[in-house]
C-alpha cells in the first residue's frame, strides 16, 4: 500500500469523490458526486492547505483524507481540520486508517501546522486512542477533538 497526495495520483479523484460523496455528504440535499469532485479538486496541492490524501495499492482506492482550512469568523482565527477520513470497507480494521490520519497529521506538521482539529459523532473512541483529545462537545453525539503537531506521528 503507497499513500500519496491526490495531486500527485489525480486519477483517483472521481473514485474518491464517490466515497466521500456516499460516506460524509448524503444528508446535503445540495451533494452531488460532481460537487464532490469539485470540492476535491480544490484540494490538488502538496505544499499548502488543502491537501487530499489517498491509501491506494494496485490501482485501487484503500482510503483517503483532507486537511482543510475553517475560518473561524468571530476571531479570525485560522484552524486546520482534518476532514473526510475514509477506509474501504473491505480493508478496514487493517491500520489503513491509523496510516491515513498519521499521514495527514505528517503532512500538516511539515506544513507548518501546530496542532488539527475534526469533528466526529461516530468515531470518538478510534481518535481518543491516537492522541487527539475532546475540546467541544456540540449536539450529542458530536464533539470537537484536537490533535498537537509539536511532535511527529
Ligand atoms: C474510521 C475508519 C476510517 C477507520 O479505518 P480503519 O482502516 O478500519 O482503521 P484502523 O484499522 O486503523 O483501526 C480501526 C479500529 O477498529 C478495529 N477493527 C477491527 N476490525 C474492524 C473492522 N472490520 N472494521 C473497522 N474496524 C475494525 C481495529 O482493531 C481498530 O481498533 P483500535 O482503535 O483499538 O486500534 C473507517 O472505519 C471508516 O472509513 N469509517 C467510515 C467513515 C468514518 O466514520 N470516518 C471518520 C469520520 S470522523
Amino acid at each position: 500500500m503507497q499513500i500519496a497526495l491526490l495531486c500527485d495520483v489525480p486519477r483517483f479523484l472521481p473514485a474518491v469523490a464517490q466515497a466521500v460523496h456516499e460516506t460524509f455528504w448524503l444528508t446535503d440535499p445540495e451533494a452531488s458526486v460532481e460537487r464532490a469532485e469539485m470540492r476535491l479538486s480544490q484540494r490538488l496541492n502538496a505544499n499548502s492547505l488543502p491537501f487530499t490524501l489517498v491509501a491506494h495499492d494496485h490501482g485501487a482506492l484503500l482510503g483517503t483524507g483532507s486537511v482543510v482550512v475553517n475560518e473561524v469568523s468571530e476571531d479570525t482565527v485560522q484552524s486546520a481540520w482534518l476532514s473526510g477520513v475514509w477506509v474501504d470497507e473491505s480493508h478496514r480494521g487493517k491500520g489503513i486508517g491509523t496510516a491515513v490520519v498519521d499521514a495527514c497529521c505528517e503532512h500538516a506538521r511539515r506544513l507548518g501546522e501546530p496542532s488539527l482539529l475534526l469533528m466526529t459523532a461516530d468515531e470518538r473512541e478510534f481518535y481518543e486512542r491516537r492522541g487527539w483529545t475532546v475540546i467541544d462537545a456540540l449536539a450529542a453525539p458530536t464533539v470537537v477533538m484536537k490533535r498537537s503537531l509539536r511532535t511527529p506521528s
